[in-house]
């Protein structure tokens, strides 16, 4: 029989990624993906540690698990296995064990392609693996099979490098993945024609810090992620790139030229800025100034006029007083962001910034953290009001909500819903918009895509 394992996840794309990684890595051992902990045979908690009180919410998730775990054992005679992954696994390590009694395993992000051998072992005893082992995980994780890809939709994500050499000094990151890696090319070339032949149209390509990327090219020489987006825009069947996260020091001249050359990288660029003060992003230990952020959108601009962008903000950085807290507003009514992430300080045990003596109060961050939302959200909305009128290419993703309907993305991932039982998932439609609700725009077929400039590429194989 089947054994099931339900995978949660929180957290980030890369978290997403390896959620997926490791039901890939279960398929063979006979599992099955499940919606839910109370069929589960096995249960991984893929946790993340970048804000807040994230061990404490998975050990409080992890009380309730250990409840799950004594009825079940009590009314079926067996329980499930419990397992925490992703990035408190790897900061708390062998505490979860002592203070977490339904755990079996806790195991680091990467040690994923171990799983099946760490379970084995975890029937017998209570096991931990945080180890960053010399061996590339990616080359012993196996590939999921093409109805697999299929299921999980047109739009993939494909990790290209991981961890972080910046020590943005808030930040957990570089202790919780590691130093930064990047993926040999030509490995990552196979793993996108795989996912391309399988029907994906969509690459969003991902790292903790993506646009640091140097692998080693199939031709022996150091690849920028420039000339690496050159490639993935030459796999047959994708018509789409995006790529995310990125660090301002890393917008280098490849890459902004990539934004000029290539139709199908689209016109969003996800560029965390973290706050408008230069006071407070040298503390942050950003490396990079206001006008340096400028410069770069600006260039960006210069090269894809189109492009809109997208943020992470941190209010509350200890010592940041109203005059830099204003500075980051002046930089967000100056830049305009099509969309933005945005949170309090939240200081992480080990980082230099948790440290520091000049930490703002909660009223304080609170209150700043609600006036830079409302500033951002001015534009998000302003920026969704300008697309009605216009007509966008849509890559279609899903059956709408209602019969007849189709959902999907625009060029600047906007939620796009249009009727039409026509078109096929994968398809790539002209909408024009006629209308913006709070989290999506609706619009109506305008004949042929590529109307708002985008490519359009033949269907071929795709047509899902
Ligand atoms: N406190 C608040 N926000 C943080 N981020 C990272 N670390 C912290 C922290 N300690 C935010 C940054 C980053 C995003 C992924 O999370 O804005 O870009
Ligand atoms: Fe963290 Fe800074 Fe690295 Fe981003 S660039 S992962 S914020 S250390």
């Amino acid at each position: 029989m089947k054994k099931k394992v339900y995978v949660k996840s929180y957290g980030c794309q890369m978290n997403a990624y390896d959620a997926e990684r490791m039901a890939d890595v279960l398929a063979p051992e006979g599992f099955i993906e499940t919606n839910s902990a109370e069929d589960a045979d096995l249960i991984v908690l893929n946790t993340c540690h970048i804000r807040e009180k994230a061990a404490e919410k998975v050990y409080s998730e992890l009380g309730r698990l250990r409840v799950m775990k004594d009825e079940r054992t009590a009314a079926e005679g067996r329980a499930p296995t419990i397992v925490v992954a992703g990035c408190v696994a790897q900061a708390e390590g062998g505490e979860i064990l002592r203070r977490a009694p339904a755990v079996d395993l806790v195991v680091g992000p990467q040690s994923y392609h171990n799983l099946p051998a760490l379970l084995a072992k975890a029937k017998r005893e209570r096991v931990v693996d945080t180890e960053f082992p010399v061996e590339d995980k990616f080359d012993h994780l196996p590939a999921p099979s093409p109805q697999k890809i299929r299921a999980r939709g047109v739009s993939a994500f494909l990790t290209i490098q991981e961890g972080c050499d910046k020590f943005c000094t808030f930040c957990v990151v570089p202790y919780t993945r590691g130093a930064e890696i990047s993926r040999p090319a030509a490995k990552i070339l196979a793993e996108a024609e795989r996912l391309a032949a399988a029907g994906v149209r969509e690459f969003t390509v991902i790292g903790q810090n993506v646009n640091a990327y140097h692998g080693e090219g199939p031709d022996g020489r150091t690849w920028s992620l420039g000339r690496l987006l050159h490639r993935l825009a030459d796999v047959p069947g994708i018509a789409r790139l995006r790529y995310t996260t990125s660090h301002p020091r890393d917008m280098d001249d490849d890459l902004i030229a990539a934004h000029r050359d290539l139709q199908a990288l689209m016109p969003y660029l996800h560029l965390p800025v973290q706050s408008g003060s230069d006071r407070i992003l040298a503390g942050m230990n950003r490396r990079h100034t206001r006008d340096d952020y400028r410069r770069i959108i600006d260039r960006t601009r210069a090269a894809r006029p189109d492009i809109a962008l997208s943020s992470d903000f941190i209010v509350g950085f200890p010592g940041e007083t109203d005059a830099d807290f204003e500075d980051t507003l002046r930089l967000v009514r100056e830049t305009g962001f099509a969309s933005a992430f945005s949170f309090k300080y939240s200081p992480r045990p080990g980082t230099p910034a948790a440290e520091m003596v000049e930490q703002v109060p909660e009223d304080v961050k609170s209150a700043r953290l609600a006036a830079l939302q409302d500033a951002l959200e001015e534009d998000r909305q302003k920026f969704n009001r300008a697309a009605v009128g216009r007509t966008f290419d849509v890559l279609v993703e899903r059956k709408g909500r209602h019969a007849g309907q189709m959902a999907g993305k625009s060029p600047y991932l906007q939620a796009v819903q249009f009727d039409d039982g026509e078109v096929a998932i994968g398809d790539i439609v002209a909408v024009e918009i006629t209308e913006t609700g709070p989290n999506s725009l609706f619009g109506r077929r305008a004949g042929q895509a590529g109307a708002s400039g985008t490519i359009v590429r033949a269907v071929g194989a795709n047509a899902a």
